[in-house]
């Protein structure tokens, strides 16, 4: 558990103040509007988190309040809205023979290369504290949508959440992993006390990662992102590996990433062939948001790096 955040606008002051006084005060209706998209991503990352690990000092039942549950869903619908009407729509492309082709063909701007070649130390410190908003929790966010799968689907995406989760062997959580790497090189391994620092295009990551396993509905998002996630893991681990020996950080946290190389050069395959395409051939209907989910992993991953690579003024 973590402290709350700082607000960004009038939205989440009023959010984050409900929370604080629960329970000995009950929600007010809450009645402002997010001012910005700072506004709208802090507060909806902050009421996912009540379904993680909470806040230190709010009351546990903040999660299934009913005036924040509304407010929840308002934001996930202006999340989801705006990235659908960002979304090019399906491809002519046939999910299980062209999709590693699709994905290589998104060639945004890439964080990894840069850490490979030119970061500095900085800016690596940097980028551990915003990423460690997801790596953090890395994988949990996808436990949700299990229950919602067909039965290979199913069978499938556990074992593969099986590796995340370390195979039985603790100290092998992915996300533990990531928490060592980060008190190795000197940075607090809590969940969420660098969110202060992500802007909104992180935090969005995170978001559309909870939304789409919070809503049985967005299943198929949900799969299809972390299809394009895994499929987007192994190459760029292996160039942020190469980034911190050059910068000489330590062997926990060139270690989270050399784990993915490899981890993810399977799961790739696993989240496409065995997840993916078992459950649109259960669910044809899904296909269409399998690559919505994909594509809003691409396009947030995009966003993000300009952001970072943007404020370090590094050529994005
Ligand atoms: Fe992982
Ligand atoms: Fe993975």
């Amino acid at each position: 558990m973590t402290d709350l955040p700082k607000p960004r606008g009038p939205l989440s002051v009023a959010v984050l103040g409900a929370l604080r006084d629960l329970p000995t005060a009950p929600v007010p209706r809450i009645e402002e509007a997010p001012e910005s998209d700072d506004d709208a991503a802090l507060t909806l990352w902050v009421l996912h988190e009540l379904s993680y690990g909470g806040f230190d000092g709010v009351d546990e039942a903040a999660e299934s309040e009913p005036e924040l549950v509304r407010v929840r869903g308002m934001l996930e619908r202006r999340l989801e809205a705006d990235l659908r009407s960002r979304w090019p729509g399906v491809p002519d492309v046939d999910l299980a023979s062209g999709f590693f082709d699709w994905v290589a063909g998104h060639d945004g701007p890439s964080i990894a290369r840069h850490v490979q070649t030119s970061a500095t130390r900085e800016q690596v410190l940097d980028l551990m504290r915003m990423r460690s908003v997801y790596h953090l929790k890395e994988a949990d966010p996808t436990m949700w949508v299990i229950p919602r799968l067909p039965v290979s689907a199913k069978a499938a995406l556990v074992e593969l959440q099986y590796d995340e989760y370390g195979a039985g062997d603790p100290s092998r959580l992915h996300s533990h992993l990531f928490a060592q790497g980060m008190a190795a090189s000197g940075l607090r391994p809590e969940r969420g006390v660098y969110v202060d620092e992500a802007p909104f295009e992180v935090l969005d990551q995170n978001n559309a990662l909870s939304m789409f396993g919070l809503q049985g509905r967005l299943r198929g998002a949900a799969v299809g992102h972390l299809a394009a996630f895994e499929a987007t893991s192994s190459m760029p681990s292996r160039r942020m590996a190469q980034g911190l020996e050059r910068l000489g950080f330590p062997e926990e946290l060139i270690g989270y990433y050399t784990e993915h190389v490899e981890a993810d050069a399977v799961h790739e395959q696993v989240a496409l062939r065995d997840v993916c395409v078992a459950l649109v051939r259960e669910e044809p209907a899904l296909e269409p948001d399998v690559w919505f989910g994909a594509w809003a992993c691409l396009d947030l991953e995009v966003r993000a790096a300009r952001r970072i690579l943007g404020a370090w003024g590094a050529a994005a």
